[in-house]
């Protein structure tokens, strides 16, 4: 099957451009291959989102979790997914025309997103590796999603390590593990923080 053959059938699990990508950056992408179903299925458990409200995703590659979050029932144009990498930014565009699809940092949410949709974020899913970042960079992204949200709102992550993948002492997070995907390569956990120490 030709690629392109393949993005037709599967195109949010394109594992062709993941893997092209994650072979340019791999510290930027993380993961060699795209989430599995089972595991967009327990992420996107997490969401929660007012009528008015809307979720962002960060880091949404070829489409895997985008996927899901629109499988929960979440309006399009209620999706916001946020992507640093042009091919993939396109390639999000291409498969979900309704949604919007932002190339840009997940670090300055508060410029890129339009001032109807800061501070009315529901729920920030996460698929951008934040083990492989640095305190600061890991913080700048932490801080820019709580900028965007109601207070008490949730980042929801996967992690295919055993322990927190934030250092949440360090960054003022209470957070916790409320999920295992294990049929996810490599098995999964799903984690949701919020801010403030766990009292
Ligand atoms: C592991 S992939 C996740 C893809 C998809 N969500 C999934 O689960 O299959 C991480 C993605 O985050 C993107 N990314 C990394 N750093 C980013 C940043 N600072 N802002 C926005 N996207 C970023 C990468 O380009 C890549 O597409």
């Amino acid at each position: 099957m030709t690629d392109h053959k393949a993005a037709q059938d599967r195109p949010d699990m394109n594992p062709w451009l993941f893997f092209r990508r994650w072979l340019a950056n791999p510290r930027e992408v993380g993961s060699v291959t795209p989430s599995s179903p089972a595991l967009k299925r327990r992420l996107t458990q997490e969401i929660v989102r007012a009528p008015d409200e809307y979720v962002v995703e960060l880091g949404g590659g070829t489409g895997a979790i985008t996927r899901g979050i629109l499988e929960r029932g979440v309006p399009a144009d209620r999706l916001y997914v946020i992507e640093i990498n042009h091919e993939m930014a396109q390639h999000l565009r291409d498969i979900f025309p309704g949604i919007h699809v932002i190339e840009g940092d997940a670090r300055r949410l508060t410029e890129i997103l339009p001032p109807q949709v800061v501070g009315k974020v529901g729920t920030t899913l996460c698929g951008i590796p934040m083990m492989l970042l640095t305190i600061e960079e890991q913080q700048a992204i932490v801080d820019s999603a709580y900028s965007v949200m109601p207070k008490g709102r949730q980042i929801v992550l996967y992690t295919y390590a055993l322990a927190s993948p934030l250092p949440r002492d360090k960054l003022g997070l209470a957070g916790r593990r409320v999920g295992f995907v294990p049929a996810n390569i490599p098995p999964a956990s799903v984690w949701a923080y919020r801010q403030g120490k766990a009292g």
